[in-house]
């Protein structure tokens, strides 16, 4: 296990206690913000990094784009206390900017453990970030959500299914229907109510 405890940076569990890798990032943070939900979730949603609600609350997507996706998962049978959320950085970049390759790669080590420790049959990345980020190389998030890839992450094989932000849907209204596609994919493969059915399409993979 690639558990992170070093000199600026300490992981207890699926909990970052204390880190200080990215100066820009310590100053701009108010919390360090951890993923919420079962340490054996199936399904675990990757964002991009906290938002302004989020480092005010310390969790995952409680703004806006967490109402998106709230509402998806109840669509589908799915409580939020039923999946795993998490980022790829764990402190809000200043001004809502993407979070830099080096703050990606200085917070690689707590996403890799977290993906180890929950072990989730599915990985649903939540916009082209963390899509990159968990492929490692360039994807066209809007054509290529809803696809299942399969990726060495956390010590295994996995299943990655891409998405697009649900910030996306509210934006431009024409991304709705390729978000609550994914979610049907991605409920379908948990095993929640989707178009596809009830019954866990993780046999097929
Ligand atoms: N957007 C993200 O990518 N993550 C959050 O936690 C909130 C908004």
């Amino acid at each position: 296990m690639d558990e992170p405890d070093d000199d600026d940076g300490s992981m207890t569990g699926l909990t970052v206690t204390a880190c200080t890798r990215c100066p820009a990032l310590v100053d701009s943070r108010s919390r360090i913000v951890n993923g919420t939900g079962p340490e054996d979730a199936d399904l675990l949603f990757v964002g991009e990094g906290p938002g302004a609600q989020e480092d005010g609350q310390g969790e995952p997507f409680v703004g806006r784009s967490g109402s998106v996706l709230d509402s998806a998962l109840r669509d589908r049978g799915l409580a939020r206390s039923d999946v795993r959320i998490t980022n790829c950085v764990r402190c809000r970049p200043p001004d809502n900017r993407d979070p830099t390759t080096a703050e990606l790669d200085n917070c690689r080590g707590y996403l890799d453990a977290e993906i180890e420790l929950v072990d989730p049959e599915v990985i649903v990345t939540l916009g082209k970030v963390p899509s990159e980020h968990l492929l490692d190389r360039s994807v066209a998030i809007t054509t290529e959500a809803g696809t299942v890839q399969e990726m060495r992450i956390g010590g295994r094989q996995r299943r990655v299914l891409l998405c697009v932000h649900p910030a996306a849907t509210l934006y431009d209204r024409s991304q709705e229907t390729t978000f609550e596609a994914a979610l049907d994919e991605a409920a379908a493969l948990a095993g929640g109510r989707s178009d596809g059915g009830g019954q866990s399409r993780l046999g097929e993979f």
